[in-house]
């Protein structure tokens, strides 16, 4: 952190003597005021419910210009990475912080590949499950569960213990989440092939049968690689502020990463592309792109709680860059698959096309988000919704060991402990 020249200054309209807080600057973005000592020197907290204004760490992971519409993966756009680059090499910047060389990608790739396999006992752990149990529930448990498996990582203040970890969370997630859609479809669990790439070993894993040989179609691997490059990190959103916060107790890492999934699980977060794909098929069930107009007057009616899903961004005030891969993606895909008339996909160009128009999304830069169009792709890949969300969690699983590990590499980081601003009971006795 760079100390700025200018410095902040808090006045009070009661005559208290002002205070001065020192300003930080990053390498681009807002500055921060350091308001550390602000209670110490005033008695008093700061409050910002919902974090709008409030940066909880210092970072150089991932960038993101809400205005601009700009994602930066440790400096590089997006879409830069999404168009030369596999999740592998993603994932080793995301975690060292440069592109593989030739060499590292094949080490890295090796590494990640000798730990597909789960200890045999957690397909008992998974038998637990009922069939019928939402893929988030069952993943929440099997990542949380991975501590009791795998305790000989678990020292976090060891940084080997913690790369262990970091490469075993990654390399076990798709295996995870491809246990829990056999178990949900009755099929037999599928170990991993290692001569496959990652996304392609995932690929076999959720649609292969020991029946028959799978063969993984290009298309629709590199359709999924950039869906997991796409939710590779996003910074501090709600699930990675869960890990941090959760992992700064000195927790295992994998109750940490356990505590993103669960909070990545809502439909305002990671769950609303499940939500998202929801809304058009029932759209679709309900008159299609004819009711699109009607639809579009209940998400703008306050009163009918009804959100356009896939829509809107705490950050973005922009197109979602995201969003434009996807898009492009599902075009693809839908064409590799012959689902070129897809009619979800245009009943969601549809909802896009008057949504850009329409002064309610205008005025509140309301813009497609990632969500919008990856349900699309997804099920045109065969998976089935329920599962959208456990995708997004395998792929933001190395964003989240990232921002966990520049944590605890920091030898200033402390336990999070927000304050509060109290409006109950004061003090009162229980009546005789
Ligand atoms: N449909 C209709 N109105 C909306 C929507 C939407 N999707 N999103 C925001 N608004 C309105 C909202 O009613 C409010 O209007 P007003 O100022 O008149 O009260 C205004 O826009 C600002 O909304 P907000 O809820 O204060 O904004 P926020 O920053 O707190 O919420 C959000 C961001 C993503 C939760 C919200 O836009 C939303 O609920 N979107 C739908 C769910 C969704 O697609 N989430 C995925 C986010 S991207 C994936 C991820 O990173 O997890």
């Amino acid at each position: 952190m760079e100390l700025s020249d200018k410095k902040a200054t808090l006045a009070f309209s009661d005559g208290s003597p002002s205070v001065e807080f020192p300003v930080y600057k990053g390498t681009v973005g807002p500055d921060v005021i350091d308001i550390r000592k602000l209670y110490g020197q005033t008695d008093m907290f700061t409050y910002d419910p919902g974090f709008m204004a409030t940066a909880s760490c210092e970072s150089s992971i991932t960038y993101i210009d809400g205005d601009k519409g700009q994602l930066l993966y440790r400096g590089y756009p997006i879409d830069q990475l999404a168009q030369n680059c596999n999740f592998m090499e993603v994932s080793y910047l995301l975690l060292n912080g440069e592109l593989p060389e030739a060499q590292q990608k094949a080490d890295f790739e090796q590494l990640i590949t000798q730990h597909t396999m789960v200890q045999e006992q957690m397909q008992f752990f998974l038998r637990g499950f009922r069939a019928d149990a939402h893929p988030m529930a069952i993943l929440t448990g099997l990542v949380g569960g991975m501590s009791a498996f795998y305790h000989d990582s678990t020292d976090v203040a060891n940084p080997e213990h913690r790369r262990i970890s970091a490469i075993r969370l990654i390399a076990k997630m798709p295996t995870l989440v491809a246990m829990a859609h056999k178990h949900s479809v009755g099929q037999p669990l599928m170990y991993p092939q290692n001569d496959l790439s990652y996304t392609g070993n995932f690929l076999r894993m959720m649609f292969g049968t020991p029946c028959e040989d799978y063969k993984v179609n290009d298309v629709v691997e590199r359709a999924l690689d950039r869906i997991f490059i796409l939710h590779a990190d996003h910074e501090q959103n709600a699930s990675t502020s869960t890990v941090r916060l959760c992992g700064s107790s000195g927790t295992n890492p994998y109750a940490a990463i356990a505590a993103g999934v669960a909070c990545l699980w809502g439909p305002a977060h990671g769950g609303a592309n499940e939500a998202c794909l929801n809304m058009l098929e029932h759209l679709q069930a309900n008159g299609g792109v004819e009711k699109v107009g009607e639809f579009m007057e209940k998400v703008k009616d306050k009163s009918s709680g009804v959100r356009l899903m896939g829509f809107g961004h705490r950050v973005y005030k922009n197109y979602d860059p995201r969003a434009k891969l996807m898009q492009e993606t599902c075009k693809e895909v839908l064409a590799a698959l012959g689902l070129e008339n897809d009619p979800l996909f245009k009943l969601a160009m549809e909802l896009e096309r008057i949504a850009l128009e329409d002064p309610y999304f205008v005025e509140r830069k309301l813009y497609p988000n990632v969500d919008f169009y990856s349900g699309i792709v997804q099920r045109a890949i065969g998976i089935p919704t329920s599962l959208f969300t456990a995708i997004f969690a395998l792929a933001r699983t190395v964003g989240w060991i990232a921002q966990w590990d520049e944590m605890l590499s920091d030898p200033d980081y402390k336990i999070g402990r927000p304050r509060q601003l109290y409006t109950g009971y004061t003090e009162r006795d229980i009546a005789e």
